[in-house]
């Protein structure tokens, strides 16, 4: 493919995609990308003509059940060969990254260590090792129905307790030295981080922490699903051992998400859910017995469309070309970064050397999510306002010391005191057009709204 153009990626409707708003009818601009992607073309036409052919995958032996079963299992290799992930790894398949850290998460309580997890990560890559972490420390006695709300409360005080959340420095990055600190000072099982923040689009240097995590015997687990669609991942080269992603976030709807792990691991494990499919016999006295393949963690009826959706956007990712798609989407970025910067009310969380294609910013005196409507409203573009899930973060970056006044209007209720940031958000489906149009709206919203603000 020669020069991006989203006109060859995406359908005439998705790109016309219109919305009344109290300019007019105007076409609706995607800046929401990091939360989720709309579907390439070549996607959509995959999935439609598949429809055709739709069967059960491991059930049946009919001609539909074999091209089914054989288009579902043919993905395992394409997300394979994309991430460059041992040959003999598992591709687990999932409903999205939650579901896949969730599985994971599952399988290291088992194991003895501590669990450490980055302070910017998703709660998605933070909750599940809490949860199972806890649920494994208090041990698995039978209670009281009555009992319950107690015990939910345990698991929480003991998984946090099993859970070491490193930090970000003063520049918002990792120090390797605290990092190596961590690793030496405690038994650490797994090492947890996000490839690429959702909330300032900081990328660690994944390669060099994966180093130092199996210096010390650790296994590292990478969450790269707000990062395949932009930067190359290669599993072997960054030393990662456990990636997760959700295919939503690349250009791939339809519900399918993964998780790539060892084989070697796996095979220990019982899956982390269990009933039909995934394992070939059960004894008369009620014993199952096992595969020693993917198998065994793939239970009941697959997302079969979803599989066939992520292995389609994944060939469309490596025609255009991860360079490429680096580059276009950094134009439009720091076009809406030098836009927004020359505007004193704009207050951007991200600095120029570390933008990459999501960008944080307020407007110093007007509720984020007050704005993000207007955008929609008024303008027809969607972003996001919030905290993104990734609270710790949130509140370093915004300077949040006491959240008693937080903790008090969130239990009476009132979500307003949850501190929020505005973050437009780029990807293949944005032009330079959109940006421009972006920026006209911010300074308008600013003109219009802001006039009280000095
Ligand atoms: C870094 C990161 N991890 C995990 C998730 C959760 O992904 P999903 O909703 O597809 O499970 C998100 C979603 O925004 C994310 O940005």
């Amino acid at each position: 493919m020669k020069k991006i153009n989203p006109k060859n990626l995406f359908s005439k409707e998705i790109l016309n995609f219109s919305v009344k708003t109290k300019n007019g009818v105007l076409r609706y601009i995607n800046f929401d990308n990091a939360a989720t992607t709309p579907a390439f073309f070549d996607v959509e036409k995959q999935v439609a003509q598949y429809m055709i052919s739709y069967g059960s995958v491991h059930r049946g032996s009919g001609e539909k059940s074999k091209i089914s079963t054989d288009l579902y299992e043919a993905t395992r290799d394409v997300i394979k060969k994309f991430v460059n992930a041992e040959k003999d790894s598992y591709v687990i398949f999932s409903q999205n990254t939650t579901g896949a850290v969730n599985a994971c998460a599952y399988f290291f309580s088992f194991l003895k260590g501590k669990v450490a997890v980055s302070e910017i990560e998703h709660s998605s890559s933070y909750l599940p090792w809490i949860k199972e972490e806890g649920g494994k420390k208090i041990g698995s006695k039978q209670i009281k129905f009555s009992d319950l709300e107690k015990i939910n409360e345990k698991i929480q005080f003991y998984g946090n307790k099993q859970i070491i959340v490193y930090k970000t420095d003063k520049n918002l990055h990792f120090d390797l030295k605290n990092i190596e600190k961590i690793l030496r000072q405690n038994k650490i099982k797994v090492f947890v981080l996000t490839a690429s923040s959702n909330v300032n689009g900081y990328c660690p240097d994944i390669k060099k922490i994966g180093q130092i995590v199996h210096k010390y015997g650790a296994y590292f687990f990478v969450d790269a699903c707000q990062y395949l669609q932009h930067h190359k991942i290669d599993m072997k080269k960054m030393n990662i051992d456990f990636l997760v992603a959700s295919g939503h976030k690349f250009y791939a709807p339809h519900g399918g998400g993964f998780l790539i792990a060892p084989k070697k691991f796996c095979d220990k494990f019982l899956p982390y859910q269990i009933g039909g499919g995934n394992l070939p016999y059960i004894t008369k006295s009620g014993y199952f017995l096992r595969y020693e393949n993917q198998l065994a963690h793939d239970p009941g009826t697959p997302n079969a469309v979803g599989c066939v959706a992520m292995a389609k956007a994944i060939e469309v990712l490596q025609d255009i070309g991860i360079k490429k798609i680096e580059n276009y989407e950094k134009e439009i970025a720091n076009k809406i970064y030098q836009g927004l910067l020359k505007n004193k009310r704009i207050k951007i969380y991200v600095d120029s050397k570390n933008l990459n294609t999501v960008i944080p910013f307020n407007i110093i005196g007007l509720d984020a999510d007050f704005v993000a409507d207007k955008l929609n409203d008024d303008f027809g573009i969607g972003v996001r306002a919030g905290n993104f899930c990734v609270y710790q973060f949130i509140r370093k970056i915004m300077n949040i010391k006491d959240e008693k006044e937080i903790i008090e209007s969130v239990k009476n209720g009132n979500k307003d005191k949850i501190p929020s940031l505005l973050r437009v958000s780029v990807g293949l489906c944005n032009t330079k057009k959109d940006a421009d149009r972006f920026l006209y709206a911010i300074n308008k919203i600013i003109q219009i709204y802001g006039q009280k603000i000095q």
